[in-house]
């Protein structure tokens, strides 16, 4: 803090200038008065580092730098982190916390890999560490849950918490334009990350859903204790299978306290495509929009909403976090700590049963059915509905299963796969909500 009383100001380094940080520094320029009044003392920008400074000229001289390291060490108080990836940013985070500055930090890579190491740093020197934009952008969803739901307990979060992904699947079944060109798009708007596959292979899910386990149920989780499942085998055949059956298919992230060994509780965290019925609520969620349901004992079901991902919408909620954090070096105090006190274990993934469906080509014969229905009982997994039409010699089959685990799931797909009235396997998709 430099100054007292109406003279107070906070000095603040913002290292990366791309598609969020540029938002981030014309919001607090162009809001600057009303932030002043809202923190109580005035946000400087007292420097900002890129990685190329001849690609931005459009930042005053004397503010740039391509030396993060020095920056942060420079006399700033917040550092506002919008580079992404783990290094430089963990160390230069490291660095700061270990000073006493606060952080803000959109990083949920970072946070979902070093996320224990970054909160023991913090906590060693009382700084503050913040990333409401690190899950689903705009929305406030994080103080929610590490605040606002501290005095219930969350049974489930679930949603879909990546944008470029939700934006892909929803022009597939919207126009049928192809998986490329959509992706293309989604980069050109900004909603990607710098390297795609982690969008589009599920990383970026996996460590939303890390970082929302570990504050619902006040454990850590890290992204290594996700299963994690992309979109990139979601074929134009599976989009087709869930139309006909008026269905949708998303990429969730899925968060439960669940039942773990000797009677004691766990949680299981996965990210994998489901099909959803297209009344349910997230089949409507369009776009680079993201959806989270939570679940609460006492509080019920509540639902959160917005733009995922972004410039604008993300510089929202880093700026929200920026201002609490000044408000806490004004006030001299802190926001709240990590929360691991519960360490629950994670539930391996092959415990955790979904319900598939299974869409067949097979020859329109007598027997059939009954073959397919006889691989499904050798591996016990339970028939929930069978739909078969008729298309000439052939016919369309789709099997929804019972819940079921994966291997035994793989296990019977494998044997119908050798049948002879089989011709092909068309689709095989998890199912989320509502009745087969
Ligand atoms: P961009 O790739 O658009 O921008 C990254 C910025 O970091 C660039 O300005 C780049 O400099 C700078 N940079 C890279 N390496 C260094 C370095 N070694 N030292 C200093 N600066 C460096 O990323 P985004 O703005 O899209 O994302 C930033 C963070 O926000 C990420 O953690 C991302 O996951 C997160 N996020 C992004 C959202 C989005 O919709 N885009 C939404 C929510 C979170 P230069 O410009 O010179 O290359
Ligand atoms: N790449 C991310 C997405 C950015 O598409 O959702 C928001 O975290």
């Amino acid at each position: 803090m430099n100054g007292e009383g109406d003279s107070a100001s906070v000095k603040v380094a913002l290292l990366g200038y791309g598609t969020v940080g540029t938002e981030v520094a014309r919001l607090l320029h162009e809001h600057a008065a009303d932030f002043t009044a809202r923190a109580g003392a005035s946000i400087e920008l007292a420097g900002v580092a890129v990685r190329r400074p001849d690609k931005h000229p459009d930042v005053p001289a004397e503010l740039l730098t391509s030396d993060a390291t020095a920056l942060v060490e420079s006399d700033v108080d917040i550092v506002v982190e919008m580079i992404g990836g783990i290094e430089p940013a963990r160390t230069l985070l490291l660095n700061a916390l270990r000073a006493g500055k606060s952080v803000v930090t959109a990083n949920k890579a970072l946070l979902a890999e070093h996320g224990a190491e970054l909160f023991a740093a913090a906590d060693t020197s009382g700084a503050d560490l913040y990333f409401e934009a690190a899950v689903a952008g705009a929305i406030p969803l994080l103080r929610p849950l590490r605040e606002s739901l501290a005095g219930d307990r969350i049974t489930r979060v679930m949603g879909i918490v990546n944008g470029t992904t939700n934006y892909i699947l929803s022009a597939m079944d919207s126009t049928g334009a192809g998986y490329s060109e959509t992706l293309e798009e989604a980069s050109r708007l900004g909603y990607a990350e710098a390297d795609p596959t982690a969008d589009v292979d599920g990383f970026d899910a996996a460590s939303k859903a890390a970082i929302l386990a570990s504050l619902a149920f006040h454990t850590r989780v890290s992204a290594a204790d996700v299963h994690r499942e992309g979109i990139s085998e979601v074929s134009s055949s599976d989009i087709a299978a869930a139309k006909a059956l008026d269905r949708t298919v998303k990429l969730l992230a899925i968060c439960e306290r669940v039942n773990g060994a000797e009677g004691g509780e766990a949680v299981s965290v996965r990210v994998h495509p489901v099909m959803l019925p297209r009344r349910h609520p997230l089949s409507s969620v369009d776009g680079a929009f993201n959806a989270v349901y939570v679940e609460a004992e006492a509080a019920g079901q509540l639902m959160f909403y917005g733009q995922g991902a972004g410039g604008a919408p993300t510089a929202s909620a880093v700026l929200g976090d920026l201002i609490a954090v000044a408000r806490n070096r004004v006030a001299g105090g802190r926001g709240p700590r990590e929360s691991a006190y519960a360490a629950l274990p994670v539930r391996p993934f092959a415990e955790t049963c979904t319900r598939y469906h299974i869409s067949l080509d097979v020859a329109d014969r007598a027997g059939v059915l009954s073959q397919v229905a006889a691989a499904f009982a050798a591996h016990d997994v339970s028939i929930a509905a069978v739909r078969q039409r008729g298309r000439n010699q052939d016919a369309s089959l789709v099997v929804v299963t019972h819940a079921a685990t994966d291997a035994a799931l793989r296990s019977t797909v494998d044997e119908i796969a050798k049948l002879d009235a089989v011709h092909e396997v068309v689709s095989v998709m998890r199912v989320e909500g509502g009745e087969p």
